[in-house]
Formats: structure tokens, sequence, C-alpha cells
């Protein structure tokens, strides 16, 4: 499926990516680091519930399958017990356990069979489980924090895609449905409810908590309520394929091929991805994060299909990294961050700085491409 020319750039591009790794992960060994200050890592050990936690540990693993070396484990493993004490505060859990303990303790199962592992996984799946809201079929986001005046106890919102992996694993697990049953209803939801006429996707959704009905969208991290926040539509390439790749329900393929089509089709010429593909025309904030994450998508969705929609899909997800590798990464080995240019949220007051999970899903899109992947998802 893969040119020799593509193949040869691939490893050169993934040698550099091992070659600054092995210096970054020495450096911040101890850390659980979201982003860089000028150059080096934070360390998020002290805001254990912050939902990115989980991406520095997936890093290590993916590392460590690639170069099978012990240190990389070592690290994984130390993030996936400080992630304990996340684990027993009921109120520090929200629908974001998929990405904290997928790519942590359930990585950690996967590859060693851990019963430690296992039980962390299962306890986060049952969590994330009992944030279903049965009357609307969908998975509660975010939790109300004391300073909010909002009830968010309605709202779904497109990222949890990335989050309902958690839930088929641990039906398969311990062999019981009840868990897939809830991600595949909410995924049905998401399908309805979400994703636009022309294939773009609202970021949240709030459902009334009551009845089940629907009440309104919101811009939430984009730029405006019926705007296409880029990283949610690669919250929605990557995670209806993966609602896929577990349930088989065809409705999540064409859904995933639906917000595909409308993504590779508003990729501006330059290749660079914007916050919002409706922010204003003299506003120029990137978020490199989302080109990373709906590669991964597309060169996932390139994998189930056959000629010429594999090539299309394919050619899209490479030439995004592509330009992520010429002009969004650092290469140097003595700064912490690779892929620059990451934006949280529109409206927050910093733009364009780097985040763990675009330098987690540009190795990820990166090793898709070989037999190297660590299948985490
Ligand atoms: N899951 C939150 C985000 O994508 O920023």
């Amino acid at each position: 499926m893969i040119h020799v020319k593509e193949q040869q750039w691939i490893w050169e591009t993934l040698e550099k990516l091992t070659g600054k790794m092995e210096q970054v992960a020495q450096r911040s060994a101890h850390k659980i680091p979201y982003t860089t200050v000028q150059g080096v890592h934070d360390d998020r050990t002290g805001m254990i519930s912050w939902w990115t936690n989980g991406f520095w540990g997936g890093m290590m693993w993916q590392l460590y399958q690639l170069t099978g070396k012990e240190f990389y484990r070592s690290i994984a493993e130390e993030v996936e017990e400080k992630l304990d004490k996340n684990l027993l505060d009921y109120l520090g859990l929200d629908h974001d356990n998929g990405f904290k303990w997928l790519p942590t303790a359930v990585a950690d199962y996967r590859f060693t069979q851990n019963p430690a592992s296992k039980n962390r996984g299962l306890l986060a799946a049952g969590n994330l489980a009992g944030r279903y809201n049965a009357k609307g079929r969908f998975i509660r986001a975010w939790n109300d924090w004391p300073h909010e005046v909002e009830n968010k106890s309605g709202w779904a919102i497109i990222d949890c895609m990335m989050n309902l992996p958690l839930l088929y694993w641990a039906s398969e697990e311990i062999k019981d449905p009840r868990f897939a049953q809830i991600a595949s209803a909410h995924a049905e939801t998401v399908a309805k409810n979400f994703v636009r006429e022309d294939g773009s996707v609202a970021h949240i959704v709030e459902f009334d908590p009551e009845n089940g009905g629907k009440v309104r969208s919101h811009g939430g991290q984009g730029y405006a309520d019926g705007s296409s926040w880029t990283r949610g539509q690669g919250w929605g390439i990557y995670g209806f394929v993966l609602s896929y790749l577990h349930t088989k329900n065809e409705l999540f393929l064409q859904t995933a091929k639906k917000i595909a089509d409308y993504f590779i089709s508003n990729i501006p010429d330059n290749g660079l991805i914007p916050v919002d593909f409706h922010q204003p025309g003299d506003v120029k904030w990137e978020d490199s994060s989302a080109a990373a994450i709906a590669s991964c998508g597309l060169i996932e969705l390139a994998k189930l299909l056959d000629e010429p929609l594999q090539k299309k899909y394919l050619d899209a997800g490479l030439k995004l990294l592509k330009t992520l590798s010429d002009h969004r990464c650092n290469w140097n080995a003595d700064e912490d961050d690779i892929l620059l240019k990451c934006t949280a949220a529109y409206h927050d007051e910093e733009h364009e700085f780097s985040m763990i999970y675009g330098d987690y899903f540009f190795l990820e899109a990166l090793l898709k491409l070989t037999e190297k992947e660590r299948f985490l998802w």
C-alpha cells in the first residue's frame, strides 16, 4: 500500500524522532508533561486528573515497542502508578478516562498481562460507563466545578469518541457486552446529533438530561456555534473509525468517511491546519495537533478501504504528516517539544504552543505506516 519512497521518508522521520526522544525521555523521565516552557517540559504530576496525563505514558509504550529499550517501559509504568491517585478521586474523573488509561494501564496489560493494570483499566471503564445517560443514550462529558453556574449533566462532546475504546476493551476482557452497548449507543447518538449535512461536526451537544432530547449545540473549543473546530473534526474521523473497528457497524464507517471528506476538502493550500475551519480570515492561529489526529484517522480509514479511496485517504494523511515534519516540528534534541503551534481552544488567551498529545499522535500516525504501532485504542 505504501510506496518505497514513502517508506524511506517514514523511517527517516522516525529515526529523527527516536534520536531526539531518547534524550527527551531521559530529561523528563519523572515528569508527566503537558506542554513546554522555553523548550523544557512542564510537569502535571501535581494536577493528576488533567485529561492529557495518559499521553506521555502512551508515547513511552510506543517507543518501547519500537526500540525495545527498557527505560521507556519503566517511565510508562511510573506514569501508570501515579495515575492511581486520580482513579481514587471521583470528581477528578470524567469522560477522559479513555485518554488516561488506554495509553497507560490498558497498554501495559496488553503487553504484560499485569493483573494490576487490568484492574486499573476495568475501574476506569466502570466509572466511564457510569456516566451514561440512558434516556439520551450519551455519555456525559465533563463535571460541574464549584465556580461554574452551568449544569453540564446533559453535555456530550465529540472528543468522547476517542474514549469509547476503553468500554469496548472492558467488554471483551470480562466477556460482558454492557460496556460495548453503552459505547455503541453513544456513537449512534453522536452520528445522529453532532454530524452536520456537510460532514462537519459540532464540538458540544447539550441534551436534556431528564428526557434525553437535544437542546442545542455549543461552539466549545472552536470559534463559534456552527463552526468547525479542527481538532474536533479529527476526533470525529478517528473516533468513528475506532468504533467501526470494534463493532463493524457500517454507520460508523460511513460517518468517519463523511467527516474525513469534509476535513480533506477544507485543508488550506499550505497544508497547515487552522484552529477552526471557519475562523475569521485574518486570524492565522493553527492547531498542529488537529493535523496529527486527523492523519491517524485518515491512515486507519485507508486501511479499511479499497482503491481508489484507500489512496485518497492515505495520501491526505501522509501529506499532513509531511507538512508537519517539514514546517512544524522542532528537531533540536536539546529542547523537549516536537510538534509546534498546537492550540487548546480558539478563545483561550494563549495559542500555538506544544502539547503532548500533538507529539503523541504525530508519533502514532508515523507508526501506523509501519508494522510497529502498539495499538492503544
Ligand atoms: N479533549 C479536549 C481537547 O481536545 O482539547
